[in-house]
């Protein structure tokens, strides 16, 4: 089976539609035709200032929202990235690949980093996106689904896979990345034309997937959209509801296309309203799994340590025979 890998931040308290949409469902969809290895990464999410009790809770309703989300660890591997140290190693040997003009283009660290004064901007969000290729390379993932987002990302793992390869010979498999088309970017229901983000957005432009369905439905009621009337996809000139109807189509599992046609004539309003609805329906049992999976923590962070000793054993594998490649005297 080809292998798939990816991993998400617990850097909130609930993963949003964009997760969920751009990447966390193709991940649950991509378990039976590949070899999954899925993951928290929270080392990522120490680039930034952060409070550790914040952090441990979050990364435990990670986990629960994953399991929840119909992730099993029974046919996937999934773990928590601090628990294998090999990422870390594996990180350092790939940074010693990665010219600084090279990490110094990434529109991501660009972004994040323009705002605030330079000393506190970390090293590490800096190379973020180097921990992110050695995440990757370190299990030979042939596949990698996330968002949009993470094209850029994905496109420097393939770069040093490469370079690694051709320098030192081949060991490392040259990743592809995952994209879906139509929910690559879920965007802000507050400002239809950027992406929804848990960093960005404020709280009306975001659906949380552990929100109270009720405010949920009352977001969705006041998302943005324009002074026409007509229900119809075009994401140009109606970002607004086209957003909704991109959300809608995927959550309902329905083309675009027949929804135009089932809202012909009938406004926004309709539109919305049963939009929360089938929200509802998608979120209610997801959060009920949630708290039955936080209800046991040991039995939660058993999941976990037998997911970490499952990705330990391959990614141990990748590390020795890059460490062997580099020229590294092995240890007696
Ligand atoms: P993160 O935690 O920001 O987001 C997790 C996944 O959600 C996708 N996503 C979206 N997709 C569509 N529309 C949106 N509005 C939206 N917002 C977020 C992201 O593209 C991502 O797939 N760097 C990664 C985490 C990471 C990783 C990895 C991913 C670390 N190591 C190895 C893959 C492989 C990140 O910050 O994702």
């Amino acid at each position: 089976k080809p292998r798939v890998l990816s991993g998400i931040q617990p850097t909130a308290d609930s993963f949003h539609l964009g997760n969920y949409l751009g990447a966390l469902r193709q991940w649950v969809a991509l378990q039976d035709s590949h070899d999954a290895f899925y993951m928290v990464v929270d080392m990522h999410a120490i680039t930034v200032e952060h409070d550790p009790k914040a952090l441990r809770r979050r990364t435990r309703v990670s986990a629960a929202q994953l399991l929840a989300l119909g992730i099993d660890p029974e046919r996937s591997t999934l773990f928590v990235q601090s628990h294998v140290p090999e990422h870390a190693q594996l990180n350092w040997v790939m940074e010693c690949l990665t010219g600084f003009g090279e990490a110094s283009r990434m529109t991501q660290f660009k972004d994040k980093s323009a705002k605030q004064a330079v000393d506190r901007v970390t090293v590490g969000l800096f190379t973020y996106p180097v921990l992110q290729a050695a995440d990757i390379l370190l299990y030979r993932a042939h596949s990698v689904p996330v968002g949009e987002d993470q094209r850029q990302h994905l496109e420097l793992t393939r770069d040093l896979a490469q370079r690694f390869n051709t320098r030192f010979g081949r060991t490392l498999v040259v990743p592809e990345a995952h994209i879906v088309k139509h929910t690559a970017k879920v965007y802000d229901l507050q400002d239809p034309t950027s992406k929804m983000s848990k960093s960005a957005s404020s709280p009306a432009g975001i659906v949380d997937l552990l929100d109270d369905p009720k405010v949920s439905a009352k977001k969705i009621r006041s998302a943005v959209t324009d002074t026409g009337r007509e229900v119809v996809y075009d994401p140009e000139n109606k970002a607004g509801v086209s957003n909704l109807l991109v959300i809608y189509s995927a959550l309902a599992d329905r083309p675009v296309a027949d929804l135009e046609r089932e809202y012909e004539g009938r406004g926004y309003g309709d539109l919305k309203k049963d939009l929360a609805e089938v929200l509802t329906g998608f979120v209610t049992p997801v959060q009920a799994r949630v708290r039955e999976y936080l209800n046991d923590p040991a039995e939660l962070d058993k999941v976990l340590a037998r997911g970490a000793e499952r990705a330990r054993e391959v990614a141990a594998r990748t590390l020795r025979a890059v460490y062997d490649r580099v020229g590294f005297l092995p240890p007696m």
